[in-house]
């Protein structure tokens, strides 16, 4: 308990109710509290421990690279093995245009970075941008995202932002010759992980085309495989002008990451030189866990498993309490209706041994994103605890 009387003290809190969970360690799907009680994780650091907790492969790469350097330069300017190998590896995994990465350290951060790309490469000053959508929370990814309630009274904010409705096609003529860019998470995830529309993308990658707006789709939750696709866009047969991703391409480490076409990334690089700077993006250590990250998304057939592991969720959550459930793959939001009762169930998982959580401005949806290596009984074992809680009163 000094532990979280500590937590209360002295680190910086982000609301007033946080639960102080005091952790000892986490391994595949568990995380063990100092209470010495074990929690099946459905969250996985709210989409980031793609292959669960502290993988060995992931675990080794770290401690490998570690031993050899750690921070030798400021992006950029060195050729170091891990950053190099991972740039090259989503470049082979990854469909053309997208052949070239800027390593950066967090998922808002990436955001802004390609912002600032395609600002810079159509020389234009307008973004369209999406309601309800979830960005992060530096002030140009807070800029972009559209929830007026996180972002009012960080005013002033980027100006020449639009904003237009997800899954409306009417929105199109609001992408106009002066837009730089349209960004979109390809499933909008604090939104309650809503889906796009049959030919939804197609149509708005047109419409990007015939105005020279670059589409840039926010892949940070939904890409590292966690819709059984490496990028969530492959289900819906478009690619990005760019790609931004994080979270679970770390394997639990900070990582972000944008992605382009050679002819547009170098335009970071001249006139002015230096556009885009970072003293740790691109460090050793984070890029040789993204690395064996990566590596394993690709080669293990995890991906292969996380349509089967979505149709149990889905065949085992049925229960009157439950009214529908969003989502693809394994990151699925079920419906409770009724926010502070979806919060008292979350709280009740955790008394019983299961971590869920919430959406962020949904909080009547009970989100559900676990490691991808979650295995069908331990998918068994949550669902019943979930039903059980639902059963209570
Ligand atoms: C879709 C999306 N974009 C951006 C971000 C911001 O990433 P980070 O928290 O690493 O800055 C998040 C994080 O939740 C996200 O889910």
């Amino acid at each position: 308990m000094e532990l979280q009387k500590d937590f209360f003290t002295y680190q910086a809190q982000t609301t007033k109710f946080a639960a102080g969970f005091e952790v000892e360690k986490a391994e595949g799907s568990y995380i063990f509290g100092t209470d010495g009680k074990q929690y099946l994780d459905f969250v996985a650091g709210v989409s980031a421990n793609t292959l669960g907790h502290s993988h060995p492969k992931v675990v080794n790469a770290i401690k490998e690279q570690a031993e050899k350097y750690l921070h030798v330069m400021v992006y950029g300017e060195y050729a170091q093995e891990k950053p190099v190998a991972l740039c090259k590896l989503l470049a082979e995994a990854t469909p053309d245009p997208l052949e070239i990465t800027y390593l950066v350290n967090s998922g808002a951060e990436a955001i802004d970075g390609s912002l600032k790309l395609a600002k810079r490469y159509t020389g234009r000053e307008e973004i369209v941008s999406f309601k309800n959508s979830y960005h992060g929370n530096t002030h140009g990814a807070l800029s972009v995202s559209g929830n007026e309630a996180h972002k009012r009274e960080f005013r002033p904010l980027l100006p020449l932002v639009n904003f237009i409705e997800f899954n409306n096609e009417a929105d199109f003529d609001k992408i106009t010759e002066k837009t730089a860019c349209v960004i979109l998470e390809t499933i909008q995830g604090a939104a309650g992980f809503l889906v796009p529309a049959p030919d939804y993308l197609k149509k708005l990658k047109n419409r990007c085309e015939e105005v020279g707006a670059l589409l840039i789709l926010d892949e940070i939750q939904p890409g590292f495989g966690r819709t059984g696709k490496l990028f969530s866009f492959e289900h819906f047969g478009i690619v990005p002008d760019i790609l931004v991703m994080g979270k679970g391409m770390g394997g639990g480490v900070p990582v972000g990451a944008f992605m382009s076409s050679s002819k547009i990334m170098e335009s970071l690089a001249h006139s002015p030189k230096l556009g885009h700077i970072t003293t740790f993006g691109g460090n050793p250590l984070i890029a040789a866990s993204s690395y064996a990250t990566l590596k394993e998304v690709l080669e293990s057939g995890l991906m292969d498993t996380v349509e089967e592991k979505e149709k149990l969720f889905r065949e085992l959550l049925i229960h009157p309490k439950i009214k529908n459930i969003n989502g693809k793959g394994l990151m699925l939001a079920v419906n409770l209706g009724i926010p502070e009762y979806t919060l008292e169930v979350a709280k009740r998982c955790m008394e019983k041994g299961l971590i869920v959580f919430w959406q962020l401005y949904r909080n009547e949806y009970l989100r559900i994103s676990p490691p991808l290596t979650i295995s069908p009984d331990e998918i068994r074992k949550g669902c019943q605890i979930i039903l059980e809680v639902l059963n209570e009163n």
